[in-house]
């Protein structure tokens, strides 16, 4: 099977990690939510720093399958001495048989596709809820870090003022609506942590991704960036819904990671992180013509009503404020989007 990462993208991250890889040897951690775009990322980092430093590290990763297609298959056949796998829905309740000492618990799962969510509203909740219950009493018993995947929709659609989004924006957030059972989920999942950490004595951050994007991502995932690379493959236009004015912001898969490890290893406890690139803020219309600019084919691009299967309501503007992550963390976004656009098409394009 073709390999849903870039080798040079793997490196990349443990260069950038340097010496913060240090600070993950011969250390156990959970992830939930292995199969997915982010866990199959962390998976293959942290196989490469065990293949070239020898930093004996064990991954404990538990999925149901339920967005990753196709990748079941690849993590089930996952053939390594320091790797365990098990099939589990955390939208249920679990308790957890293992006997290692873990150190970091990590929760990357969730339904994060708009489209998949609009499908498993239920679920999408669930997951967040007594996924975190369940992997929070884990990390209380294990006296491990925990390290929750909520989202920059917890903020909503924030006013003008409050644009770059910083962490301490409270959100404006509808509780009854198309993408209510995500939004209001994660807010939720973040209430948990708190609640852990201030109340359990369990060290606890919450890392609010933006817009991550990179090889790897699915066709099915309908996530603007697999949807233009996928659409300009197979010879359709690009579709931009609305008036293509709603504006994101995207960070390459690489410079998340960084920064995702980064939070696990020194995030102050009981805090949030922004993670993404602050710029540019493009609008969908600007990202087309930017596939148009990078693609080595001619592409078109066309202005659509929005689908059936993509729920209303979304936010107008999406652009964080990464300074905490400067701060605290030492966090600096480096792929250019242009270069990241371009990496995820070479790999689109071959796989
Ligand atoms: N990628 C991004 O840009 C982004 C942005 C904001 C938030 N996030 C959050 O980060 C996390 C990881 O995102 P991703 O892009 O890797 O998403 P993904 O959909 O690629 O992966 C999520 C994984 O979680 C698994 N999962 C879902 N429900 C489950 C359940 N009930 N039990 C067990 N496993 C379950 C899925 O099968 C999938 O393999 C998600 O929680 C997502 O909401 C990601």
């Amino acid at each position: 099977m073709k390999s849903f990462f870039l080798d040079q993208d793997i490196k990349e991250i443990c260069e950038n990690l340097q010496d913060d890889i240090k600070f993950l040897e011969n250390k156990t951690i959970f992830i939930a939510g292995v199969a997915g775009f982010l866990g199959r990322y962390f998976l293959e980092t942290l196989n490469q720093t065990n293949l070239v430093n020898g930093s004996n590290i064990k991954i404990i990763g538990v999925d149901n399958f339920v967005s990753s297609g196709l990748l079941g298959e690849y993590i089930e056949s996952y053939d390594e001495k320091w790797f365990s796998f098990k099939k589990l829905d955390l939208s249920k309740l679990q308790s957890f048989d293992i006997k290692d000492n873990i150190d970091f618990v990590v929760h990357a799962a969730g339904i994060a596709s708009p489209a998949q969510y609009k499908l498993r509203p239920m679920q999408t909740f669930d997951v967040a809820i007594n996924g975190s219950k369940s992997l929070l009493e884990l990390a209380k018993l294990k006296n491990s870090r925990y390290i929750f995947f909520s989202s920059s929709e917890i903020y909503g659609d924030p006013d003008l003022q409050n644009i770059p989004v910083k962490e301490s924006y409270k959100g404006y957030v509808s509780s009854m609506g198309p993408r209510s059972c995500y939004d209001e989920s994660k807010r939720a999942g973040e209430t948990l942590a708190y609640v852990y950490n201030n109340y359990e004595d369990v060290h606890t951050n919450v890392i609010r991704p933006f817009n991550v994007f990179g090889p790897g991502m699915q066709k099915t995932d309908y996530r603007v960036m697999p949807n233009f690379a996928f659409n300009a493959k197979e010879g359709r236009s690009l579709e931009v819904y609305g008036s293509g004015k709603q504006t994101r912001t995207y960070c390459y898969i690489t410079d998340a990671i960084t920064g995702f490890i980064k939070v696990f290893l020194h995030g102050i406890s009981g805090e949030a992180y922004n993670i993404g690139n602050p710029e540019p803020e493009v609008s969908a219309l600007e990202l087309a013509n930017i596939f148009v600019d990078v693609h080595p084919r001619e592409v078109n691009v066309q202005i659509k009503e929005y689908p059936d299967n993509y729920p209303e309501d979304e936010p107008s503007r999406r652009c964080p404020s990464i300074q905490k992550a400067i701060d605290d963390l030492n966090y600096k976004p480096i792929v250019k989007l242009k270069d990241g656009v371009s990496r995820l098409i070479n790999w689109v394009e071959e796989f």
